[in-house]
């Protein structure tokens, strides 16, 4: 096991957790699937934030109360290890993962529900099944602006906006992953959200030069 339970809390040996993560890497994704020792140092912060280690987390330069922004060129893997951090946790703190496109298809379909449907501290798809507060937008800034009955909408940037108010009320935590750096994010999306992300996520970049890992 990649953990112990000692008084009610989850005790994580590292190493473990790593192997665990490699093989459901290698599951999900083929048995090429294994951790690089260039992306450790940002295995090493995604990790100590994602079991709740505060102090390894402050060491790591990460604030536990913010949510995390991967930055990153295609491919580098920000997705990939978005999904397998979280099966380290128990199944209650999963948090669902959803591609910003898709949110903009929902919205052609749907309209302005689904800024409310992504910006409540909790709601149900279906009746009965809660969705977890936090939410990680996948691919920021690959989605478009689609019409609703011919109203056009920023989304994504409507969600952030929502999400920024719950964060300040409610400690509510927003993950994303993106290829766009701060100033596209700003002509994407605006000052406003460019400045309240600054506050709601921790900067997590791969280098500029990180390596395609799509076969
Ligand atoms: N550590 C890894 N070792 C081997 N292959 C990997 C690793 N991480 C990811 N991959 C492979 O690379 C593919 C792309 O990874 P992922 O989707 O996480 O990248 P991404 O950074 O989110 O890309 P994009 O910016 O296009 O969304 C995965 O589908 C997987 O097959
Ligand atoms: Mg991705």
């Amino acid at each position: 096991m990649h953990y112990y339970i000692k008084n009610n809390t989850i005790i994580y040996n590292f190493q473990k957790s790593l192997d665990f993560i490699t093989k459901k890497g290698k599951a999900i994704y083929g048995h090429h699937f294994q951790l690089l020792n260039e992306d450790m140092p940002l295995i090493r912060k995604i990790f100590a934030y994602t079991i709740g280690d505060n102090e390894n987390t402050i060491i790591q330069g990460l604030n536990p109360r913010k949510g995390l922004i991967l930055c990153g060129p295609i491919g580098c893997g920000k997705t990939s290890l978005m999904k397998l951090m979280q099966l380290l946790l128990p199944i209650q703190q999963h948090y669902p993962i959803k591609a910003c496109r898709d949110i903009s298809f929902e919205f052609q379909k749907d309209g302005f529900d689904v800024i409310h449907r992504y910006s409540k501290r909790s709601f149900a798809i279906t009746p009965g099944s809660k969705i977890p507060k936090t939410v990680c937008f996948d691919d920021l800034g690959a989605e478009q602006n689609l019409k609703h009955f011919g109203s056009e909408c920023n989304v994504i940037a409507e969600i952030l906006l929502s999400r920024y108010d719950l964060f300040i009320s409610d400690n509510l935590i927003t993950h994303i992953t993106t290829n766009l750096d701060a100033a596209d994010i700003e002509k994407m999306y605006g000052q406003r959200v460019r400045s309240r992300l600054r506050e709601m996520v921790n900067l997590i970049s791969f280098e500029e030069g990180a390596v395609d890992k799509r076969k």
